[in-house]
């Protein structure tokens, strides 16, 4: 979740463990996936023979809403843990769960007097609501004749996720008990604490509609407790417990609930999402009974509803599937607009002539917001005229998230994601750059020709960090 807030996503972000230690994010996140990834190792060197780490193709899942920023540092992370990009594919866990119900039987078809199950057929449109821990994650895909999937909206979602009741729960407790005792109970007995948080997540996991949440607490905490008169009616201590009414639990849920319901209700107003027929959830959240209720409550009526078995496995067997074909996604969308800021004199078709003044950068699109962007496709083709003083000139890649982008670049609207270090023929005043971008799989690559010496740059969008330095940037020449 911090990934998904950090607007400006950092090599050095720190992040704070349980006990308010600091530690780098990137050494956690590259632990971790370390440590997953030696089990596995272990696990598959007992079954196949003289199996070794190159023979293993690494799928890396993150949710669909996380910006460039947090995906390039997954693609770091894992780097960091010894997988490196060529064995390394990231996946978007909507699209995992939108593969691995594809692949499997659930949809239920009438042919003839019997049912029987079945997958999505050609041409269908349907939406995978992923309810995690942190997020909750939109796709909505429609199915080619190809078998392939292709989005039709672009990732939406927010972070109303389970563990967002867990907070609430212990928010109300702290409410009731007091910053003090709480404050106490995890300074002085954090195993307590910690047994408490365990509780709560696994309380909460059996609560159904009309249930209150029972919770187990110490002797020593029950003797503090003191509950102020204005919760009386919704909490109660009992021996060795704490209960929190049924009624005060729907509130708790309905703060994540409703967030949800009404995201999802805008998007199936939208036009793409129209032939919108089938909603699946997938998630560990998906199986709490106030979602499924809400979502049937809500559209049961207009759509099929589709809670599949063992809901938080679909998206790890999806992206275990897509990792075995070539192309189960063939398109996804633009989730900003991406563009070069360019000093322009004269625009005249797709030529453009760039100064280099210190004045207003104006805004070119190269890519706009809701784009179809198919992987390892060209996406565009430009033709820059530069009129550079100097022998290095620098191309800036900048996104917006604007829906109609401003023409010129300002802080407030525009972020920097990349840059080029062009060089430039010695004598020559003017130079014509052809640039290409394409886009593959995570990143954007952008070469550009120099028409007159046929030399070529590289530039990639780094989207980790924001300050990006002249020639260290990886530019090569070729
Ligand atoms: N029966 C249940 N009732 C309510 N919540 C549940 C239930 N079972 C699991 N959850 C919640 O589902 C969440 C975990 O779901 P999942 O395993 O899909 O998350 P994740 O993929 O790790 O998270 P994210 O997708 O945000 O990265 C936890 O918050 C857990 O409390
Ligand atoms: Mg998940």
């Amino acid at each position: 979740m911090q990934l998904y807030r950090k607007e400006e996503l950092t090599h050095n972000m720190e992040i704070k463990e349980m006990g308010g230690k600091k530690m780098k994010a990137m050494l956690v996140f590259a632990f971790c996936i370390e440590y997953i990834k030696d089990k596995v190792m272990e696990r598959l060197s007992q079954a196949i023979n003289g199996i070794d780490e190159e023979d293993v193709h690494w799928v890396v899942t993150v949710p669909a809403i996380w910006n460039d920023q947090a995906r390039q540092f997954m693609i770091e992370a894992s780097a960091k843990a010894g997988i490196g990009k060529d064995n390394l594919t990231l996946a978007l866990e909507p699209e995992g769960a939108a593969i691995c119900c594809k692949y499997i039987a659930m949809d239920k078809k009438k042919s003839g007097d019997a049912t029987e199950l079945k997958a999505f057929d050609e041409n269908s449109r349907f939406m995978v609501v992923d309810l995690g821990g942190g997020t909750i994650d939109i796709t909505v895909s429609e199915v080619l004749s190809t078998g392939q999937l292709r989005e039709i909206y672009n990732a939406t979602g927010g972070p109303w996720g389970g563990n967002y009741i867990n907070d609430q729960i212990i928010q109300t407790l702290i409410e009731v008990v007091g910053w003090s005792v709480m404050g106490m109970l995890k300074s002085d007995d954090f195993d307590d604490y910690l047994q408490l948080m365990k509780n709560v997540e696994e309380k909460k996991r059996g609560i159904t509609y009309d249930s209150e949440l029972s919770l187990t607490i110490t002797k020593d905490l029950q003797k503090k407790i003191e509950i102020p008169e204005k919760y009386k009616k919704d909490v109660r201590k009992e021996k060795k417990r704490i209960k929190i009414s049924s009624n005060m639990m729907k509130k708790i849920f309905a703060s994540s609930v409703d967030s949800m319901m009404k995201h999802v209700d805008r998007l199936l107003e939208k036009d793409e999402t129209k032939l919108v027929s089938s909603i699946l959830l997938v998630g560990g959240y998906a199986a709490c009974d106030f979602v499924q209720r809400a979502f049937r409550e809500k559209f049961e009526k207009r759509y099929r509803i589709i809670f599949p078995l063992g809901s938080d496995m679909i998206v790890l067997k999806g992206a275990v599937i897509s990792g075995h074909l070539v192309e189960a996604i063939v398109g996804r969308m633009a989730k900003y607009h991406y563009g070069l800021g360019l000093s322009t004199e004269a625009v005249s078709g797709h030529i453009l002539s760039v100064g280099e003044s210190n004045g207003e950068k104006q805004f070119f699109s190269l890519i706009k917001k809701g784009q179809k962007i198919n992987v390892g496709d060209v996406v565009t083709e430009y033709k820059v005229v530069l009129t550079a003083k100097t022998q290095w000139t620098n191309i800036e890649v900048y996104t917006t998230e604007e829906d109609t982008p401003k023409t010129v670049i300002d802080e407030e609207h525009f972020t920097k994601v990349g840059n080029i270090n062009v060089r430039l023929p010695q004598f020559k005043q003017e130079s014509t750059l052809a640039l290409t971008i394409s886009y593959d799989e995570t990143e954007f690559k952008v070469v550009a020709r120099d028409e007159n010496t046929g030399c070529c740059f590289v530039g990639n969008c780094q989207f980790l960090e924001k300050e990006i330095k002249p020639f260290l940037a990886s530019t090569t020449r070729i």
